[in-house]
């Protein structure tokens, strides 16, 4: 643990394998203990700054339990409220922050917003979904799939739907994990290239196989889990009619999910449009486990701030 003090979490590539699996079971450790009601604060006195530029349920509820049951304390600060609002650098923003807080989680746009204020602090800032990726949510859904499936490795991942930040994050965590996944877009719609490279680089490691293809039956075929997301993403309203066209063939509903395996789980990372990417007899269904996987964000970033606060 001392090796992931001062630590920035951004993307789940900086990550060695050993070093997901180290805070999956931490995380799944500090869920034990939180059940059991026995406190356990080694950040009291800290404080979180959670800076949000886009709106949030889970992730800002999740973060501020998170840190006060470590024993410390959570800051909302909205974006709209924030001189960096105003325009104020982001560069002076992280080292104004950096001299009150012992962590700043961002919520925001582009990404590389992010990479600047972890450039500029000197304190650990945690990515709590960018455009291009949302890694506590990666996590928190690997520390869910082992613990239905009491493994991850071999396991079949589908995602079926927009080549977005969720998939990129999914698809890391996978390389990094040895679990296959399988992606579903329609054409435009794929992830990035870039770190879909990366990911197939770092698979290499691990034997993990990462396979894209425009056919959400070829996807699915045998899978243990399938994953979705919404198709327009924060910051894409506007494109909400013409992404329902591109996507109309990519929900997964009944007819779709007999081709996963009998015992697939299904998961989304919420909030959840039924009737478009899913349908609602799959996302409340008996194979559904979005509510688990919306509790293990508490635990996931507890063991994130815990490891590197
Ligand atoms: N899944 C997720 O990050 O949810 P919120 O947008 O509610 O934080
Ligand atoms: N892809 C979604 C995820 C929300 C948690 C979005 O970016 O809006």
């Amino acid at each position: 643990a001392a090796s992931l003090k001062g630590r920035d979490f951004l993307m789940l590539l900086d990550y060695t394998p050993e070093e997901i699996r180290y805070l999956i079971d931490l995380a799944i450790d500090l869920k034990k203990k939180q059940k059991a009601g026995e406190v356990y604060q080694p950040l009291k006195g800290k404080t979180l700054g959670m800076i949000f530029e886009k709106s949030s349920t889970r992730t800002r509820v999740s973060f501020e339990v998170g840190i006060y049951q470590l024993g410390g304390q959570g800051l909302f600060l909205s974006g709209n409220d924030l001189q960096i609002g105003r325009g104020e650098p982001i560069l002076d923003t992280a080292q104004v922050l950096s001299r009150y807080l012992d962590g700043i989680m961002i919520r925001t746009f582009a990404h590389r917003n992010v990479v600047e204020l972890a450039r500029g602090a000197t304190i650990p800032v945690i990515n709590g979904l960018t455009d291009l990726s949302h890694p506590c949510q990666a996590l928190a859904d690997y520390q869910t799939i082992l613990e239905h499936k009491g493994r991850l490795e071999g396991l079949k991942l589908a995602y079926i739907g927009d080549g977005n930040n969720v998939v990129h994050s999914l698809m890391m965590g996978a390389a990094k994990l040895g679990v296959d996944i399988s992606i579903a877009t329609p054409e435009g719609y794929e992830p990035d290239a870039d770190l879909l490279k990366q990911s197939i680089d770092n698979a290499k490691e691990t034997g993990a196989r990462i396979h894209l293809c425009r056919d959400p039956k070829e996807a699915i075929a045998d899978a243990d889990v399938v994953y979705s997301d919404v198709w327009a993403s924060m910051g894409q309203e506007s494109e909400q009619k013409e992404r329902e066209l591109a996507f109309a063939n990519f929900q997964v509903n009944e007819a779709l999910a007999k081709y996963a395996k009998k015992d697939y789980l299904f998961m989304h990372c919420l909030p959840a449009h039924r009737g478009e990417e899913v349908s609602e007899g799959v996302i409340d269904g008996p194979n559904s486990i979005i509510f688990d996987q919306a509790e293990n964000r508490l635990h996931a970033q507890k063991a994130i701030m815990a490891a590197i606060m």
